[in-house]
């Protein structure tokens, strides 16, 4: 067997589109942990802010002595980068055997194939091509307790800062029948908690005939025997709908967290941004859901210092991380990316005052987060248990269906490893909460 050397950069449809290349390599290829002895090396990569792709070059770049020092390494680069930079790539970096955008990744064979037979490099970047992943095949480390399944592909918003529509490509989602094929696999191999992936899920459907709606497909999943969760992102606010809403409240399995990312407080901001809702539509949606949904736990994203963003502007992204009261969120500096609008915006907000609105971000939404986590103690929680804790390994660890991290004790013995137990919830960490085992619900 030869080995493969696999880095994964960014979002969660890069790890499945690398969890699935594995897959597809699993016949000639196993895994190994340093790339110093594979002999093929796969860079999954991301392009979503300047800074993860330098971190793309530089790691590339490394691997040009192993290349002089045994040719007949394979050096690929998949992924948004990929896409981005195309034939570039390998004109930079001419140790590159291989370029894969997103919309090719599954035919990775086929390219290795090519290189095999010395018609390498191979540049693989078209966007308009049929794009459909493979089923999954068993792990084989170990009974994995929850997966990632990519329903859509692309997104056609084009948010004035973002570089997604012009890798990933157009919006395209896959045919119902496949994915619910998809979701009966990953259970039928023992996983009980699906996380939909996509760029804008809740429009799933939407440009296809006789497809269902996200809600509806939600339904038709959650009928499925075996599964005891399911999860989604990322939703867009504009497109949240009642009935998704409605899912909430509804559907047993789902899950009650929601990442619905806002960007930014300032209605102004947002226009530019291109994000087609304001802060006051924004906030009536949240009043809503929890209308309907009291228990769903929200999550965003937040962009500080887009262009033009005034300190005026940036005080009512705080104003409102007040009022939603977030239980978790993810923030950053904006930054410029090839392709996208924004990019020719004037006047440019400086990098200290950026990193200063960063660092007012985290202050106060720390605050909110340990609020929140505290409100935890004393409740009973569904824990699904993922295995031992890696930090200590006398603790099990899994998540609420918040999505909260809880490592917890339980007595010796126990084999909880895919169950779905109750915790009694006794203390927070920084990013967990901790408590002791109440009871075995469901499994293993
Ligand atoms: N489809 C998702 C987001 C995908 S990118 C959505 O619409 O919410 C993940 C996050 O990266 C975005 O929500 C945004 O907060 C951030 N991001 C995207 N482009 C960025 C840029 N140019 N600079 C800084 N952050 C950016
Ligand atoms: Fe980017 Fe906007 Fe599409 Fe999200 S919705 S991927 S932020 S263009
Ligand atoms: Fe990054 Fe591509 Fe995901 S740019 S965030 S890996 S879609």
């Amino acid at each position: 067997m030869k080995r493969v050397y696999l880095k994964t950069f960014g979002c969660q449809m890069n790890e499945y589109d690398s969890e699935r290349m594995l897959a597809l390599l699993r016949e000639e290829y196993v895994p190994c942990a340093q790339p110093e002895e594979a002999d093929l090396i796969l860079v999954n990569t991301c392009s979503v802010r300047k800074k993860a792709e330098e971190k793309v070059y530089s790691l590339v770049g490394r691997f040009k002595h192993l290349k002089s020092r045994r040719p007949e390494v394979v050096v690929g680069v998949c992924g948004c980068v990929a896409q981005q930079e195309g034939e570039r790539l390998v004109k930079r970096l001419p140790h590159v055997d291989l370029v894969l955008g997103p919309r090719t990744v599954f035919r990775i064979r086929e390219a290795l194939q090519e290189i095999e037979a010395g018609r390498g490099p191979v540049v693989w970047v078209e966007l308009d091509t049929d794009w459909s992943p493979p089923l999954p095949t068993p792990s084989e480390n170990g009974r994995p307790v929850k997966a990632f399944v990519t329903i859509m592909q692309g997104c056609d918003n084009f948010c004035s800062y973002c570089v997604v529509p012009y890798v990933r490509g157009r919006e395209v989602s896959r045919p119902p029948e496949e994915i619910l094929r998809e979701v009966e696999c990953l259970v039928a191999q023992g996983v009980r908690e699906i996380t939909l992936l996509g760029q804008n899920v809740n429009s799933y459907g939407r440009k296809e005939r006789g497809f269902p709606t996200f809600a509806e497909l939600l339904r038709l999943i959650s009928e499925i025997e075996g599964l005891w969760r399911l999860r989604f992102t990322t939703s867009h606010p504009k497109d949240l709908s009642e009935d998704l809403m409605r899912a909430f409240a509804e559907l047993e399995k789902l899950c009650e967290h929601l990442h619905l990312p806002v960007q930014s407080g300032s209605s102004r901001i947002l226009h530019l941004m291109n994000r087609k809702y304001t802060r006051e539509e924004y906030l009536e949606k949240v009043r809503r859901l929890r209308e309907m949904a009291p228990e769903v736990a929200l999550t965003t994203d937040i962009i500080v210092g887009f262009p033009g963003e005034t300190e005026e502007d940036f005080r009512q992204t705080l104003t409102l991380l007040e009022e939603v009261r977030y239980q978790e969120i993810f923030s950053f500096k904006y930054s410029d990316r090839p392709f996208a609008r924004a990019r020719d915006f004037p006047e440019k907000v400086p990098e200290e005052v950026k990193a200063a609105r960063l660092e007012e971000v985290h202050r106060l939404q720390a605050r909110i987060t340990e609020e929140i986590y505290r409100s935890y103690i004393g409740r009973k929680e569904e824990i699904l248990v993922e295995g031992r804790s890696e930090r200590n390994p006398l603790l099990w660890t899994g998540r609420t269906r918040t999505n909260l991290v809880v490592n917890f004790s339980a007595p010796e013995g126990l084999d909880l490893k895919g169950a779905l137990v109750h915790v009694l919830i006794k203390d927070t960490g920084k990013h967990s909460l901790r408590g002791e085992y109440v009871r075995t619900l469901k499994g293993p």
